[in-house]
């Protein structure tokens, strides 16, 4: 198959994900459905969550995997996953200012302070907000090459995010799901970070 053609269907399979995931949780609440559980909103908060996460360490794959198979192509779906991560993570974010602090600041200050997953949470937040906007070809022009070192920032957030994984579940990284999700993140980072210690810890690198 062309390259082009191949974009196409992984993009179609993304959106498919994508679309059906948030469409579940957020008609999952609407509709009060039973597969949320006795306690819905608690429940579709943590799917929010979870595949905010999923698309995050989804965004982090496309590179390595276009340097291992020579496909160049595969870092074309980079954009779509990382803004899925985004819009999965704003109705996350929305739910617990709105049901859980009443959109209340002078009850989300101390949490934050008093929680440190919820600060790791907003962290990775800020970031993935500041993501999506730069996302766009305008924003690709303007910032020319600085673009790509403020969209390294998504390993950053993804570390944000499993610590916030890690830090909200009792039992941490003994959890299976929290233990994939680092050990994967883990894998990435070390891959793209490769070439850099090879780099520096050469000879020639030295001389
Ligand atoms: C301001 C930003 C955020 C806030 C305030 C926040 C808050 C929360 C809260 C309160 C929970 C626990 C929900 C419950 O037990 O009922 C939670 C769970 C979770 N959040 Fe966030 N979060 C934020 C951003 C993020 C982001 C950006 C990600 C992903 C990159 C993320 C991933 C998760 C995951 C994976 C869980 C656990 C899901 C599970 O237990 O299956 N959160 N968050």
């Amino acid at each position: 198959m062309k390259p082009k053609r191949l974009v196409l269907f992984f993009k179609g399979l993304c959106w498919a994900l994508g679309v059906s995931q948030l469409g579940r949780v957020i008609g999952g609440l609407y509709f009060q459905a039973e597969y949320l559980g006795a306690n819905p909103l608690a429940k579709g908060m943590n799917l929010l969550g979870w595949w905010s996460l999923f698309f995050l360490t989804l965004t982090l794959v496309w590179t390595p995997l276009s340097q291992l198979t020579g496909q160049t192509w595969w870092k074309q779906l980079q954009r779509l996953t990382g803004l899925f991560s985004f819009a999965f993570a704003v109705p996350h974010m929305t739910m617990y200012a709105y049901f859980d602090q009443e959109l209340n600041w002078s009850y989300i200050f101390p949490d934050l302070l008093d929680r440190k997953f919820i600060l790791l949470g907003l962290s990775a937040f800020s970031i993935l907000l500041v993501l999506a906007i730069t996302s766009t070809k305008n924003w690709q022009r303007k910032l020319g090459a600085n673009w790509k070192k403020l969209h390294r920032l998504t390993y950053i957030a993804a570390v944000l995010g499993i610590l916030h994984f890690t830090y909200r579940i009792k039992v941490g990284l003994q959890h299976p799901e929290v233990k994939a999700f680092a050990i994967v993140i883990a894998v990435l980072l070390l891959v793209r970070c490769l070439p850099w210690l090879k780099g520096s810890i050469s000879p020639s690198s030295k001389a």
